[in-house]
């Protein structure tokens, strides 16, 4: 039986940090050595300001570090080391060549694969990690395949990462369900099970799945798509709710009240954002067209069409309210991280609204909690142009504060549901007074109780329901 005492994971990130520290966090007794080529990376995962905030990161690394969980950009080494190894490099899609705006990019995990096959000393269980489309393990096998002898042997398992950005640290601690998948051979069976008996450290054993390794990688973009699709539905719902008074979060209650729906992921907004819905929708649709199955993709595409329209919608709802024109007007934007709890920006609702505004030549006021300004300016500059962001400095204002960001402004957009930006922990009354009347307020999260800020005096339009709903 193997019994897994030294685990390399490659890719520092979202996914490779947080996943690995809370292993080495359950499973004292296994060495965890996460790498990165990034130097700046992984020089902040050896600092006190880690790269990422996830609430109970930090408690989890500091208690580890140095212990038996460290962070090297000496993949080599790390890869010699290892029994198993995690590759959660990035997959983003595809920016140019066949299957450009939809196919998953593999180029970094076929770097990866490609290292281990050629820095190997021992046998290893290589996992993937990383979200990919269907059949990827056969090309990282073939790769391995290549590189094998007669003493060193890889076994290749699917296990993908169902963390949600934001509760990362609850979700890795209290799983759902852990994937394992792999093929349904003795060696791999065997690998399959030494990964089950690192898991059990602290993961029931009747919440770790065991499948074959094809319906492990496809059942993370299927849970993403679908997951994707109840937001993609609401909305649709959202629109309809706008246009006849129904309200969406009472219809919202009411479906996710019946058990075979579930309430959960049933909230209208501005739109998901996020590294992954997108991305893995569009992999989707790309794995369904390659297969020659045109109708499937259509039907998972509408998921991200309807996405897109929810944001262009919102847009238009606030160009229109604000009579038709946001020329020279101050738009303060709360919130630019794709959700709350984080600092990831990654195709967040925010990068698409502002850019809007800009089009439109508004001045934008942002504030969010945690997204350094630096990141924002990336975000809203376009790659290759250039003083590209010289531009969005002169449009874009960067604040300290809610009531910095509002201050003067003709209209307050709510993008992101951080907790602060609550009627109950924002003070709306001081906001309002800052503001030009008619002072207008957006609300993308359904965040507010919107009657209460009619009576502060806001002129408030929120997704998904009607002023006179109820009414009339
Ligand atoms: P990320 O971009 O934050 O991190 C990936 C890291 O891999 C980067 O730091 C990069 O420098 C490093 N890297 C790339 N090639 C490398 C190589 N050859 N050697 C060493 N390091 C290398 O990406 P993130 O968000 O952690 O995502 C990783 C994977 O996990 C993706 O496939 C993603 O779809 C998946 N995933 C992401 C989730 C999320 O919430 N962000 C949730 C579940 C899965």
């Amino acid at each position: 039986m193997t019994v897994v005492k030294n685990i390399c994971c490659i890719g520092a990130g979202y996914v490779g940090g947080p996943t690995c520290a809370v292993l080495a966090y359950k499973c004292p007794d296994i060495k965890v050595t996460i790498v990165d080529l990034s130097e700046a990376r992984i020089a902040a995962w050896n600092s006190s300001n880690l790269p990422i905030y996830e609430p109970g990161l930090d408690e989890v690394v500091f208690e580890c570090r140095g212990k038996n969980l460290f962070f090297s950009t000496n993949v080599d080494a790390a890869i010699q080391e290892a029994d198993l190894i995690f590759v959660s490099v990035n997959t983003p899609t595809k920016k140019s060549g066949m299957g450009a705006g939809m196919a998953a990019d593999l180029a970094y995990i076929e770097s990866a694969t490609r290292r281990i096959a050629e820095v190997s000393t021992s046998s290893k269980i290589v996992v993937e990690k990383s979200t990919v489309p269907c059949r990827t393990a056969q090309s990282m096998r073939t790769i391995l395949d290549a590189n094998s002898t007669s003493e060193i042997h890889f076994d290749i398992l699917s296990n993908p990462e169902f963390l949600a950005e934001g509760t990362a640290i609850k979700d890795l601690l209290n799983p759902d369900r852990v994937l394992i998948g792999a093929l349904q051979t003795e060696s791999g069976i065997e690998a399959q099970n030494a990964l089950v008996d690192v898991y059990t450290h602290w993961v029931p054993k009747e919440r770790v799945i065991t499948t074959n390794l094809w319906s492990s990688e496809l059942s993370k973009l299927a849970a993403n798509a679908m997951l994707a699709q109840r937001i993609s539905s609401i909305n649709a719902l959202s629109a309809i709710c706008e246009a006849t008074g129904a309200d969406v979060d009472e219809v919202a209650f009411a479906c996710g009240k019946d058990t075979r729906l579930g309430s959960k992921f049933l909230k209208a907004s501005v739109g998901f954002g996020g590294s992954c819905f997108q991305k893995d929708i569009l992999n989707l649709v790309y794995l369904s067209q390659q297969l020659n199955l045109p109708e499937v993709a259509d039907y998972w595409q509408q998921v991200v069409i309807m996405n897109e329209y929810q944001k262009k919608r919102f847009v238009r709802n606030i160009i229109s309210t604000l009579f038709n024109t946001i020329t020279n007007k101050k738009i303060a934007v709360l919130g630019f991280a794709f959700k709350k709890d984080t600092g990831d920006t990654r195709e967040s609702a925010a990068i698409t609204l502002i850019k809007d505004f800009m089009q439109e030549n508004a001045r934008v006021a942002i504030y969010d909690p945690k997204v350094e300004p630096q990141q924002i300016y990336m975000d809203l500059s376009e790659p290759g142009v250039v003083d590209t962001q010289k531009e969005v400095e002169k449009k874009v204002q960067i604040c300290q504060s809610a009531y910095e960001a509002a201050d003067g402004a003709d209209a307050v957009i709510i993008v992101t549901e951080w907790d602060e930006f609550r009627d109950d922990q924002l003070d709306y009354s001081k906001i309002y007074a800052g503001m030009h009347k008619p002072a207008f307020l957006f609300d993308g999260r359904l965040l507010i109780n919107a009657q209460k800020l009619r009576q502060i005096g806001f002129k408030v339009s929120v997704i998904g329901k009607n002023e006179l709903a109820g009414t009339a």
